[in-house]
């Protein structure tokens, strides 16, 4: 029997709900596909702060790379900022781990409402490759005369030639992977950002150049969060920053009906470490404890990771016994418009695996 070993971070409010449930569908797939999980829980996150100090140990990155992935649920807590709680768990594990491709699949699945008029299920069907290690998410900056009358902030962008290449190559791979529309739709906003941006674009003009067979479209972040509303069913794989997308990652998820069922993965494509998966949404504290966040995001999250860890058959298995459970109407939460629970969700796609 195959063996793998899972870390769980549940993390905060809803992770808590959706990691579990994402935890018990993995089960009955290792069942039915005799494989085994050796999940690992951690109890990193906001409780944790409240009682150490900080969000995870020292030695968490270390820790965290023994495994042969690792599902996330969310970080952040009402009482915390969040620029303490995300900057001291979910941020470090990205980056430490150089986990530099955030894939983002967004589908309009059977069963499903998409709040824009006229798409029929299957005809949005995206994926959004986030650069996930540097841009405007790079921890540089400082403050100056903190907490005084004239103080100063600085928050500094990041834009190396290695990180806009690597995430731009992984996006061309996947278009082609893909076997779609072979479209890759690169977003940036070099009209105003005119160094870190300009080299982006630069970069992409470079690496397109490579896959002749693979059309290219380069778009600024203002028009392409309008064309994501206006015509998202044209586009296929898209290419951006780290903050735009994330930004376009949750228009991404309403148009298709639900951040409740975006999953997402960090990827090191090179495997030196393990990947990260995780929903895209967070802890949700205005649902979280009454049992009705949708959990399909991080089941959808943890067939990615069956994928990643080359268990086709099981991912497959998996990612298809979801489709089914919102098409028979047994998987609809409230955020899809249906009264079902977690629980009730979650038993419909494990039983749904056989
Ligand atoms: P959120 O994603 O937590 O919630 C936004 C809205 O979507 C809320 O109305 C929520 O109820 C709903 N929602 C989210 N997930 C859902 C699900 N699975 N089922 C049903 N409804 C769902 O975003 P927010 O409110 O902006 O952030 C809340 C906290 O989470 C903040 O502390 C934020 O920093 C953090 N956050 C963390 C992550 C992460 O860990 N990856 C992502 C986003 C936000
Ligand atoms: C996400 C989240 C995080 C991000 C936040 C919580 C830092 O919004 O995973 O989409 O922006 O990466
Ligand atoms: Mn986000």
């Amino acid at each position: 029997m195959q063996r793998y070993s899972i870390a769980l971070l549940p993390g905060d409010g809803i992770g808590q709900e959706v990691v579990a449930a994402a935890r018990r569908v993995l089960e009955a797939a290792g069942e039915r596909f005799a494989l085994r999980f050796d999940f690992k829980p951690y109890d990193w996150g906001s409780d944790y702060y409240f009682q150490h100090g900080v969000m995870m140990p020292v030695d968490a990155l270390q820790r965290l790379r023994e495994h042969d992935a690792l599902l996330l649920g969310a970080v952040g807590h009402p009482d915390i900022p969040d620029h303490i709680t995300l900057h001291g768990m979910l941020l470090p594990i990205r980056r430490g781990l150089d986990l530099y491709a955030n894939v983002r699949p967004a589908v309009l699945f059977q069963g499903v409402n998409s709040p824009l008029k006229g798409y029929a299920a299957g005809s949005i069907d995206l994926v959004v490759v986030r650069e996930n290690t540097e841009g405007e998410y790079a921890p540089v900056g400082g403050f100056v005369h903190h907490h005084h009358p004239a103080e100063v902030a600085v928050q500094t962008a990041v834009f190396t030639r290695q990180g806009c290449e690597r995430v731009i190559r992984y996006a061309f791979d996947l278009a082609g992977r893909r076997g779609g529309k072979r479209l890759v739709s690169s977003i940036t906003k070099s009209n105003a950002q005119s160094y870190g941006m300009v080299l982006w674009d630069r970069v992409f003009r470079e690496i397109a150049a490579e896959y002749p067979g693979i059309r290219t479209e380069s778009l600024l972040v203002d028009a392409a969060a309008m064309d994501f509303v206006r015509r998202p069913s044209e586009f296929d794989v898209v290419v951006a920053s780290n903050l735009f997308g994330d930004i376009l990652s949750d228009i991404a998820a309403i148009v298709t009906g639900s951040i409740g069922l975006a999953a997402s993965a960090n990827l090191d494509p090179g495997k030196r470490n393990p990947s990260l998966f995780e929903p895209v949404h967070g802890s949700a504290p205005d649902i979280a404890g009454r049992g009705i966040a949708n959990p399909l995001a991080t089941i959808l999250a943890a067939a990615m990771m069956l994928e990643h860890l080359g268990l086709d058959e099981a991912a497959s298995a998996v990612d298809g016994s979801v489709r089914a459970a919102l098409a028979s109407g047994a998987a609809l939460t409230p955020d899809l418009g249906g009264s079902a629970t977690t629980a009730s969700a979650t038993a419909a796609v494990i039983a749904n695996l056989g």
